[in-house]
């Protein structure tokens, strides 16, 4: 790292302790910002630009701390006291006195070159000055104070408050004691922080927003509703907020200012706004701070979403009501799964394989799992053999001719799955409804090789079926509206989440995740942060239940690549093509946790 050539003075000059910082700019990370030092017992002085805007501020910090109240997680005295060491103003030379000033003003280039101007005439010589910006060029905004080598990044995650997340973003000149005080002033106040260079979009938006600006594509080209993509990434990758719902919290006139500035840097057209991002926040629709965005909320900085036209009505339970038996054909690890929710949703379950000991060796392995639940006293003994009980195995394709529904978990071949279908087409009552588990195949094309395409949809399980609540429910072109409200129906009675989108490589879940999973394994191979670095930043500053190398380890790095392989071919973006390290690591046999080695060592 080179020495620092210019800036006011040498390292004994800056600030070694922080006991009050200076805030600029106090909108939706200003005012979490300031919540969260002021609750580690140090003054806070905040600077907007007008009258109106210092009250709105206070008033978005005052709001918060009485929403900690009326959950039982503060007292009166706690938020008073809080309340008490901040304060705010429209004059700058109010942050004298402040040994951290973090600037928080909208991402903008040349607003935050303007204020860390200002703010480098008023603050103290061995101040040290930071930016909370997510995407702009820290260096950039150093340049315009007269101490660049006192300046970095300073990146808190939204809400403040919550995400433990800190990324400190050090420029080629940064000095080091710098980001050591800076190190120990965001360890002390209960955060962790990642030390990063100086790179648009750091680590986690540089993975997040490409995946967020999808998720918004998807919207905005009908492919499924917001509330659907939502509950897609919740239930199905395990994510605490949907992505849709994500944009409204970050701010929609942020986000377009974050992902211009990480375009303007790597030139992908993932990191291209969605032209509907602009025009919602002309509209002065910007997210749930505005009580509009996406969705709408109850009132401005309300989590609470009001329904709207994509609301869909719950589906009628009597359109199942006389269904009562499910044919599940195929012996594997979703197939097992799927007969066990069935079966325990009180359908008779009929599985189908091609020997019988397999078919049989589904039965012995629901019996297995329920056992589990049994130990745990989550199911009684008699309910076990109740559910059991109405399981039945078979070789005999004809013996399905009474289902309602067959789900088809065969192997992962087109021709294989269309002569099935062709099949079941001819043995099945006329109003039995056709489905397929398949991830990645064109639902279309089991559909066409029965003599009943509109009865014929994709039903998406996620592994372990019996614990994913995540159900995809596809529907082709072909698909009979009324059918896919019967399917609706049936998902609601198996437990599960239903979410309806269109037939196309990788559904709503996969098209959204593995390319995020393959970001960061580019990322990891361009050596700009270490594996464990970025699965931390992952789930401190997102909240993500696992970071990218333990899920994909998890998933396993040969399922990853064959995945990343077919949404290459289907939606031919470059930047889909899989990371040379997932390729050779794939390669050498390191598939992940189930080969003892991937991203990490297991023992
Ligand atoms: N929203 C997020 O999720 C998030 C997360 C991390 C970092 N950030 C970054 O934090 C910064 C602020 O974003 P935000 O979402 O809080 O924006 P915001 O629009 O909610 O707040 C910006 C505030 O700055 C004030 N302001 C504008 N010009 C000013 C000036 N010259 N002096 C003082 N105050 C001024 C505005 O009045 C407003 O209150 C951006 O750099 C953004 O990229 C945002």
């Amino acid at each position: 790292m080179p020495k620092p050539t210019k800036g006011i003075a040498v390292s004994d000059q800056i600030v070694d302790n922080i006991e009050q910082v200076g805030i600029v700019g106090c909108g939706t990370m200003g005012a979490g910002i300031a919540e969260v030092i002021a609750r580690n017992g140090i003054p806070v002085r905040f600077v907007e630009q007008t009258d109106e805007a210092v009250e709105a501020g206070l008033a978005r910090i005052h709001g918060a701390l009485d929403r900690q109240v009326r959950r039982e997680r503060l007292t009166t005295a706690e938020r008073d006291e809080i309340a008490g060491r901040i304060r705010g103003g429209t004059d700058m030379a109010d942050l004298g006195e402040a040994d951290l000033i973090v600037e928080a003003v909208p991402e903008l280039l040349a607003l935050k070159q303007q204020a860390f101007e200002q703010i480098d005439a008023h603050a103290r010589p061995n101040a040290i000055i930071a930016t909370n910006t997510s995407s702009l060029p820290v260096m950039d905004i150093a340049v315009h104070t007269r101490r660049p080598n006192r300046v970095l990044g300073f990146h808190f995650f939204n809400p403040a408050p919550i995400m433990k997340l800190i990324e400190l973003v050090r420029t080629v000149v940064t000095d080091d004691t710098v980001v050591d005080v800076a190190r120990r002033f965001a360890e002390s106040i209960g955060k962790v922080p990642v030390v990063v260079g100086d790179r648009r979009g750091f680590i986690a938006n540089q993975l997040l927003f490409p995946y967020l600006n999808q998720a918004v594509w998807m919207v905005e080209g009908g492919y499924a509703t917001k509330e659907d993509v939502d509950a897609a990434m919740r239930f199905g990758a395990g994510l605490p907020m949907g992505p849709i719902a994500l944009t409204d919290l970050v701010g929609v006139d942020t986000f377009v200012g974050i992902m211009d500035a990480i375009h303007d840097q790597f030139d992908d057209t993932r990191f291209a706004p969605r032209p509907i991002l602009a025009q919602l926040a002309d509209a002065g629709f910007t997210g749930r701070k505005a009580g509009q965005g996406f969705y709408s909320y109850e009132e401005p900085g309300s989590s609470r979403m009001l329904p709207d036209e994509d609301t869909r009505e719950p589906a009628d339970p009597g359109l199942v009501a006389d269904w009562r038996r499910v044919g599940v054909v195929g012996t594997g690890t979703m197939a097992a799964g799927i007969v066990e929710v069935c079966a325990r949703a009180g359908f008779e379950v009929l599985v189908r394989g091609r020997a019988l000991e397999r078919a049989e060796g589904v039965i012995a392995g629901v019996s297995k799992s329920l056992q589990r639940l049994v130990d745990k006293e989550r199911l009684t003994t008699d309910e076990m053999v109740a559910i059991v009980g109405r399981i039945r195995a078979t070789i005999e394709l004809d013996d399905l001719a009474d289902c309602d529904l067959v789900i088809e978990a065969v192997a992962e071949d087109l021709a294989i799955k269309q002569e099935l279908f062709a099949e079941l087409s001819r043995i099945l009552r006329p109003d039995a409804v056709l489905s397929t588990t398949t991830s990645s195949l064109p639902i279309v094309r089991c559909a066409m090789a029965t003599e009943r395409p509109e009865q014929v949809l994709g039903l998406h399980f996620f592994n372990p079926a019996a614990i994913m609540k995540l159900v995809e429910i596809v529907t082709t072109v072909r698909t009979d509206p009324a059918v896919t409200e019967q399917v609706r129906a049936f998902v609601d009675r198996i437990g599960k989440v239903g979410v309806l989108c269109g037939d196309r490589s990788g559904f709503i879940v996969n098209t959204l995740l593995f390319p995020y999973l393959n970001d960061a394994v580019k990322m990891l191979e361009s050596h700009y942060a270490t594996a464990e670095e970025i699965d931390t930043a992952m789930k401190l500053g997102c909240g993500y239940p696992m970071g990218p190398f333990e899920l994909m380890d998890v998933v396993g790095l040969d399922i990853t690549l064959a995945i990343m392989e077919r949404l290459k071919g289907e939606y031919r973006q470059p930047s889909y093509e899989a990371a040379p390290l997932l390729r050779n690591l794939v390669d050498a046999g390191f598939l992940g946790r189930k080969a003892g080695r991937g991203f990490y060592v297991y023992t």
